[in-house]
């Protein structure tokens, strides 16, 4: 194990409500702990596409120094981001929303751009890199990892992956967080 197994006080709230909901589908304590560290070198607005039950938020917010910088993360389903909500009820840095991450296109630009809603033909760059502000960073979850140029996922190249790797808007790396599990994570040029 390369972190300490203890959680941020807020991570293991967002846990508590997750398992409340009976929601199983947030980030990973490892992804958790680089958007931590990410957040930490942010000011400004922080967005998340797909809050879920705010495990990845709260990971983020774990993250964040002082008061300059804000999160505002949307999800679709209203239960959840009902859900969601209450972890920050009293911090006036999150906000939730119970929205399509498109509410969130006329709110950049951002410092850091969390795309986890689970759509992948949703956030190709093209769709976002208006919304990141110059030095700004997005991070993608869920790849497997792949030694193999182009990557290659479920047997066929992984366009998504392709692109965000290789588009000259961004310098772009492919982190392994685990064994069985990579991010990708851009800073716009
Ligand atoms: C993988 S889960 C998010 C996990 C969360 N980011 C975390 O790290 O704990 C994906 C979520 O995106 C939501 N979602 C899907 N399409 C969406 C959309 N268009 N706008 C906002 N949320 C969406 C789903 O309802 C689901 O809860």
């Amino acid at each position: 194990m390369s972190a300490p197994p203890d959680l941020p006080e807020i991570v293991a709230r967002a846990f508590d409500v997750s398992r409340r909901a009976g929601y199983v589908s947030f980030c990973r304590n490892e992804t958790g702990r680089l958007l931590a560290m990410l957040a930490a070198t942010r000011d400004g607005t922080m967005a998340e596409f797909g809050t879920g039950c705010g495990v990845g938020t709260a990971w983020l917010r774990s993250g964040v120094r002082g008061e300059k910088a804000r999160i505002v993360t949307a999800e679709l389903d209203a239960r959840l981001a009902r859900a969601a909500a209450e972890i920050f009820t009293d911090d006036p840095l999150v906000e939730v929303l119970a929205a399509d991450w498109s509410t969130l296109l006329d709110r950049g630009p951002y410092s850091l751009l969390f795309l986890d809603s689970g759509e992948p033909a949703a956030v190709g760059v093209d769709a976002v890199v208006d919304l990141v502000e110059a030095g700004g960073i997005v991070v993608l979850d869920d790849f497997a990892p792949c030694e193999m140029w182009p990557p290659i996922s479920g047997g066929r190249v992984d366009i998504l992956r392709e692109q965000w790797l290789t588009d000259e808007r961004f310098t772009a790396v492919e982190v392994m967080v685990a064994p069985d599990a990579a991010v990708v994570i851009a800073t716009r040029r």
